[in-house]
């Protein structure tokens, strides 16, 4: 069983996310703002301990390093999944100094801090995945999400950073199973078996992971695409299953980290 940790999980795909923990035996710590809506999204989950709410608003993160080391301690957290997020239509030029940081703080900052807190409570042999959303509004350079596509190309570019600061030139692999252990010293010859487990050491993947996926529009309460058919208009929407399905592949791909994987339904030029 795998502890998840997931931002959003009251709505969206971060509840969709969730529900998908659940159903493969994990057990889900929620950050989440709204301890209501938790409870009415996953009451019996809570009662018996598969999902554990923790409160607290990611538009403000000046004390979420703290709560993160104070609240996460006694989990041991094996993946995170970024999801909080808000929706924006305005053009950068329009947008003040409030709205900005807001968008900041939600994408970027809520995932700096408890990205910087995950490490921090790691144990040594402890494999981590991490995984935030991104959107093709970033690559895509969109100026009418304005500045939702700046805090976008910014988480992109962070996992981009702390990739390298964590995995090269030096990387930490995951340890080898059982089974590669044994197959080691099955050898004959210690200059065999040391070659064998270097081998076998190199190939185990990575121990830290950290990526993005940026989709492009699911059907969700931000994307509201009800009330964009009532305006007229439509555009190609990638379904929920498609997006939970890559989130999950990409966590656990031990040879990925520090990309932005795009999901565009083939709309980036
Ligand atoms: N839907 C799309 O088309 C699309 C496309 C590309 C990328 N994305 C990204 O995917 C992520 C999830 O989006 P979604 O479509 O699932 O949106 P959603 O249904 O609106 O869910 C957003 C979640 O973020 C939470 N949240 C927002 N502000 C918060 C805050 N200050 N503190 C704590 N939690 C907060 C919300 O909490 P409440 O439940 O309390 O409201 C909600 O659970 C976002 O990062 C979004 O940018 C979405």
């Amino acid at each position: 069983m795998k502890t998840v940790l997931i931002t959003g999980a009251t709505s969206g795909i971060g509840e969709a996310c969730a529900r998908q923990c659940l159903a493969q035996g994990d057990r889900v710590v929620a950050i989440c703002r709204n301890l209501d809506k938790a409870r009415d999204k996953f009451g019996a989950e809570i009662e018996a301990g598969r999902v554990v709410p923790l409160h607290y608003d990611l538009s403000c993160n000046d004390q979420l390093y703290k709560f993160c080391m104070d609240e996460l301690k006694p989990y041991s957290i094996d993946r995170f999944i970024h999801s909080a997020g808000i929706s924006l239509r305005q053009k950068v030029t329009s947008t003040g100094h409030d709205v900005m940081l807001k968008m900041f703080e939600t994408h970027v900052f809520a995932l700096t801090e408890i990205v910087r807190a995950l490490l921090r409570l790691r144990k040594p042999e402890q494999e981590l995945s991490m995984v935030a959303l991104s959107s093709i509004s970033a690559p895509g350079l969109y100026c009418i999400t304005g500045a939702y596509s700046m805090a976008k190309a910014s988480i992109d570019y962070y996992v981009r950073l702390v990739n390298k600061q964590l995995n090269t030139p030096s990387r930490k692999y995951l340890p080898l199973s059982e089974g590669q252990l044994t197959a080691v010293e099955a050898l004959e010859g210690e200059e065999q078996k040391e070659q064998a487990r270097a081998k076998a050491q190199a190939q185990a993947g990575l121990m830290v992971r950290i990526n993005t996926l940026a989709p492009n529009l699911i059907d969700t309460p931000m994307a509201d695409y009800s009330f964009m058919q009532s305006q007229g208009l439509s555009a190609p929407l990638i379904p929920m299953t498609v997006v939970v399905q890559e989130i999950f592949k990409l966590l656990e791909n031990k040879y990925v980290s520090g990309k932005s994987v795009i999901l565009d339904n083939g709309v980036i030029a």
